[in-house]
This record gives structure tokens, sequence and C-alpha cells, in this order.
């Protein structure tokens, strides 16, 4: 799958930290029900890859890992059954390991410099992280100059209030966010309730 495929499928990446295995299956089928098919589980977790494995089951479910950091995480997630990897930060070891894994990848820029660097190895579709902290809405603004081919999906401080404001920029195809799977929702099993989260994200744009 390509990756501006997985950009424009939805408006909203929902960024899934994922502590415990049995919150995989409902939590992905909640999601999915609300209008949110595109899926990025951290391997931040003891139980991330495992959570892969079982979010990929789930009917309409397209799965990715976020937070990847080490070269071999991406065929360990492409043979967990991801279809796509989110990086915070590319190097080239983390460039060359994606490519040779197949996986579509979604590499994370905050500088020019990076973003340079990401053409450099084929990427014009790139995560801008962290979103807020790093210049938000008018650093995405000022990129648009001299990169106007290349696309973005805004990603660390983008919540429910702000989320309209950075997909009406023409350079973002879409955003990601923990906002539609709180921690304190995900605890609770409120599966209904982040449905309702998704349903309200799906409808962004
Ligand atoms: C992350 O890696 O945690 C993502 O950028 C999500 O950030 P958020 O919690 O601010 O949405």
């Amino acid at each position: 799958m390509e990756i501006s495929t997985i950009m424009t499928t939805a408006p909203v990446i929902p960024v899934l930290v994922i502590d415990h295995l049995e919150q995989a299956e409902p939590l992905a089928q909640a999601l999915v029900a609300g209008g949110l098919p595109i899926l990025e589980v951290t391997l931040r977790t003891p139980a991330g890859l495992a959570a892969v494995e079982a979010m990929s089951r789930v009917e309409g479910a397209i799965v990715g890992v976020g937070t990847v950091l080490q070269p071999a995480q991406f065929a360990q997630a492409r043979d967990a059954g991801a279809q796509f990897a989110v990086t915070p930060g590319l190097t080239p070891r983390l460039a060359a390991a994606a490519l040779g894994s197949g996986l579509a990848l979604l590499p994370g820029i905050a500088t020019p410099a990076e973003l340079i660097a990401a053409q450099e190895w084929g990427f014009q579709h790139v995560k801008f992280f962290p979103a807020q902290q790093a210049g938000g809405i008018p650093m995405l603004q000022a990129l648009a100059g001299p990169f106007p081919e290349t696309r973005f999906c805004p990603t660390g401080g983008v919540n429910a209030a702000n989320a309209r404001d950075f997909l009406s920029l023409p350079n973002v195809l879409c955003v990601g966010g923990s906002w539609v799977a709180p921690k304190d929702k995900l605890a609770a099993g409120d599966w209904a309730g982040i449905e309702q989260l998704a349903r309200a994200a799906a409808g962004l744009r």
C-alpha cells in the first residue's frame, strides 16, 4: 500500500499506546466502526507487536507501527502484519531498513534539513513531528514555499480542538494523534466512547 493512499483514507491516524494485548481487538473494532481504519500502534509498550497481529485480523483495519527507532523493527512489524511504519525521525539506517522491508514508511521530520534528507531517500510524504511544539500551522505554511511537493501528517499536540485547522492546510493530507484513544477510556474498556471520538474525528473533513 502506498503511503499517499494511507494518508488519504481517513483524516486522522490514531496513535495507539497499548498496554494490554486484550485491548487490541476491541479497540481496533471501535476505531474502524467509528470511521478510522488506519491505525498506528506504537512499539513503545511490550504488547505492541502482538497488538499489531491481533488488530490486523480485524475486518477493515489497516494497521501500521509507530515509534520505530530500530532498523530491525521494520521486518518484525511486517511479519506481524503491519502495512506501514511511522518514525519520529529519520536516519540513514532507518531509511535503508524501511525500504528493504517493503513496508510503506511515513518518516518524521521537524526541520528543513531533515525534510531534504528525507527527500534524498525518496520520501515526499512525511510526518511533521512534534507538530505543535516544532512550529505548528505557521511552520507548515512556511515549509509550503520551498517544498511545494511535500505532503504532511502533523502529529504531536494535535487534538479535537485544533485538528480541523491543520487539515485545512493544502499541504496536510491527514493528522495523527492520541486523543481518539485516551488512556482513561482504554483502561476502562469504554469502546463505545472511543467509537464516538473516532466518529467525530472521521467527520473532521
Ligand atoms: C506520539 O508519538 O505520542 C504522537 O505524536 C502523539 O502525540 P499526541 O499524544 O500529542 O497526540
